[in-house]
């Protein structure tokens, strides 16, 4: 089953069938908003490095495929405010508007610099929960035929939380945060969502054998949301026991959802997404209170940035969650087999897939399926 993977739930669609690519918006408001000609404006935020690449192959498909969407292109390249570096406020503002946006990567400067843009996008707009679907991909060919994994991550606080701080000269202390509301919020979203997909069991990822309080908290907030679930299956495993199962057999996690704290999911879902061929392929969703933004799992790429060599799937693999939580979901399923048709046939594909195709004519090749 191909077709109709990259999903996304709202609540307005909670009785939409089964599906693996999928996000849900936790509230009716925040999917989208329609204009008076029957189109919906969405936030583009190219970004950085080979985000403006494989932004043009996704405005030339969706133009191809007649989505009714209007692109707000904006940029998040930071700017001083109040003597700290910020978002600008256009973008926050055109965010907010639509409640839905398509974003590139972003480069974060490592131990200095401004603060990553991710995580204050993802703060701004409360965006708690991530959902990172893997599904295997025919005609790229890795050691797992059969990766059928959703992944959700808490996306707010955890070893994210950016509290740091120097105790005396060689000793740096980090603060893990883990609050009741975030896990309860994240853990109530990924039993929806797995009600909402068919997925009839939720497995919370954690280390509470060692992070005894926080972690215990998480878990003690996905045991009280699963109450609420009787249908859904609810059972706990630990993070590196989970690890190796995957990598050993991924068939058995595609009954189920896996929910944890925000560093677990940041690298089990890489880990996940490596099964699949890489970070090219791998999308995701973050999902909000007051917006979502869907994005590409991998950064900007720097080495191949400017070549035409970067390959645009992952980014349009998100934006095909992105138009399932806007219930868009026939637009989704017609770019959807146009994309992986191109793969499964090889013969237009990015040199990440073992091809030759530059991003422009694996983009074509998409558009050229969308014709016939
Ligand atoms: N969500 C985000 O915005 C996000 C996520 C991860 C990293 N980053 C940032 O991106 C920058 C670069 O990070 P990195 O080099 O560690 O990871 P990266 O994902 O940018 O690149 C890792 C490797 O994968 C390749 N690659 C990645 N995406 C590809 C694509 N679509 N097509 C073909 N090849 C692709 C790159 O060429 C590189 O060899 C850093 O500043 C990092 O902070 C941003």
């Amino acid at each position: 089953m191909l077709a109709s993977r990259y999903l996304s739930v709202s609540l307005r669609q909670a009785k939409a069938p089964t599906r693996s690519y999928a996000t849900f918006s936790p509230t009716a408001t925040f999917a989208g908003k329609k204009n008076a000609e029957g189109k919906y404006t969405v936030t583009l935020i190219p970004g950085d490095g080979i985000g403006p690449e494989i932004s043009e192959s996704v405005k030339e498909i969706y133009a191809a495929a007649k989505v009714p969407i209007v692109w707000e292109e904006v940029s998040v390249a930071p700017i001083l405010k109040d003597g700290k570096t910020v978002i600008p406020d256009e973008a926050i503002a055109s965010v907010k508007r639509n409640t839905v946006a398509l974003k590139g990567p972003l480069a974060t400067p490592i131990g200095t610099g401004h603060v990553s843009l991710n995580l204050t996008l993802r703060r701004t707009f409360s965006l708690f929960a991530n959902v990172r679907p893997c599904v295997s991909i025919q005609g790229y060919k890795t050691p797992y035929d059969n990766v059928d994994t959703v992944l959700i991550r808490e996306n707010t606080e955890g070893e994210y939380s950016g509290i740091e701080h120097e105790v005396v000269d060689g000793v740096v202390q980090s603060i893990k945060l883990i609050t009741r509301d975030a896990s309860d919020r994240v853990a109530r979203y990924a039993f929806h969502y797995a009600e909402s997909v068919g997925r009839n069991r939720v497995t919370a990822v954690h280390k509470a054998n060692i992070m005894k309080q926080s972690d215990g908290l998480f878990l003690d907030s996905c045991r009280k949301v699963a109450e609420e679930y009787p249908k859904i299956q609810y059972d706990e495993d630990l993070l590196d026991r989970v690890c190796l199962q995957i990598v050993q057999n991924p068939a058995p996690f595609s009954d189920r959802v896996m929910v944890m704290p925000n560093l677990y999911g940041d690298i089990l879902s890489d880990m996940c997404a490596g099964l699949i061929g890489g970070l090219g392929l791998t999308p995701s969703g973050n999902i909000g209170k007051d917006a979502s933004i869907f994005e590409a799992v991998h950064g900007s790429a720097p080495d191949i940035a400017g070549k035409g060599l970067a390959n645009p799937t992952a980014l349009l693999l998100s934006s095909l969650m992105m138009l399932r939580h806007m219930n868009l979901n026939e637009h989704a399923a017609k770019i959807e087999k146009a994309i992986l048709g191109t793969i499964a046939q090889g013969k237009t594909i990015t040199g990440d897939l073992g091809g030759k195709a530059t991003t422009k004519q694996y983009a074509q090749a998409i558009v050229d399926k969308l014709r016939n």
